[in-house]
């Protein structure tokens, strides 16, 4: 596995640099929690891969969503330990830490009213909506996280399509207090045209703050490969420092 990643990249080292970035804040690499690294050896693959492209620093941030994988903070700190301790064997120069991508739902707000919540960094906290449609208490849950001291980062608004390109909407999110963190695959076209134009609509608004790969596995990596051969819009936004990535030291 390893293998075969570095060798996606051979040849590539000059356009493929995240190093602006420093820190990637969204992927799925604690192994089999969710549908992210499969396991220990996919992870550090994974992770290898990341430092190949330049990032300093890693916060994954494998679902908590009580439906589908319900994982609770003291399952992806054993995780995250697990992966560090194998990383220094490996002498992996990465760092690592984890949070957690929260799907917005009653289990949610009940971690929130537990102040349980794993940010990413001081109280910045991962969340996200389901892609049918928001739910009906989202903008509840949002309001609440401050008055319990958190700041929601909205992970790839762009993929709601149910809002795509309703400035009405997105701008009711920024004033609820959301963080836009856009997902770098978005721009690559991973998940087709509509979310690609919608990424580059809301990146025109200037409303996109942070970047994030949600790494999971290698067709991830594979298309991240070709963004960064074919895609100008993707090597323009790396040549900013202006992203908030940066922020997370
Ligand atoms: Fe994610």
């Amino acid at each position: 596995m390893i293998g075969k990643l570095k060798n996606l990249f051979a040849g590539n080292s000059e356009r493929l640099n995240f190093s602006v970035l420093g820190t990637d804040m969204h992927s799925h690499l604690i192994p089999g929690i969710d549908d992210g690294a499969k396991n220990l050896d996919h992870s550090l693959a994974l992770l290898e891969t990341l430092k190949g492209m330049g990032y300093q620093k890693v916060v994954t941030t494998p679902h908590i969503n009580w439906e589908h994988y319900p994982n609770t903070a003291e399952k992806i700190l054993t995780g995250l330990s697990e992966v560090q301790e194998a990383a220094k064997a490996r002498a992996l120069d990465i760092e690592i830490k984890a949070a957690a991508e929260y799907f917005l739902d009653e289990h949610f707000e009940q971690l929130l009213e537990q102040k349980a919540l794993l940010p990413i960094h001081q109280n910045w906290v991962l969340v996200e909506f389901s892609f049918f449609g928001a739910h009906p208490r989202a903008e509840e849950w949002l309001f609440k996280m401050q008055t319990f001291g958190y700041r929601p980062i909205l992970a790839h608004p762009e993929r709601y399509l149910y809002y795509r390109e309703d400035w009405s909407k997105y701008s009711r999110l920024l004033d609820l207090g959301c963080t836009f963190q856009l997902n770098l695959l978005s721009i690559c076209g991973y998940y087709g045209n509509e979310v690609r134009k919608n990424a580059e609509w809301l990146l025109k608004k200037g409303v996109i703050q942070l970047l994030g790969t949600d790494l999971h596995h290698e067709r991830h990596v594979e298309s991240l490969q070709n963004g960064l051969a074919n895609s100008n819009l993707l090597q323009d936004l790396l040549k900013k420092d202006s992203w908030l990535n940066t922020e997370l030291v």
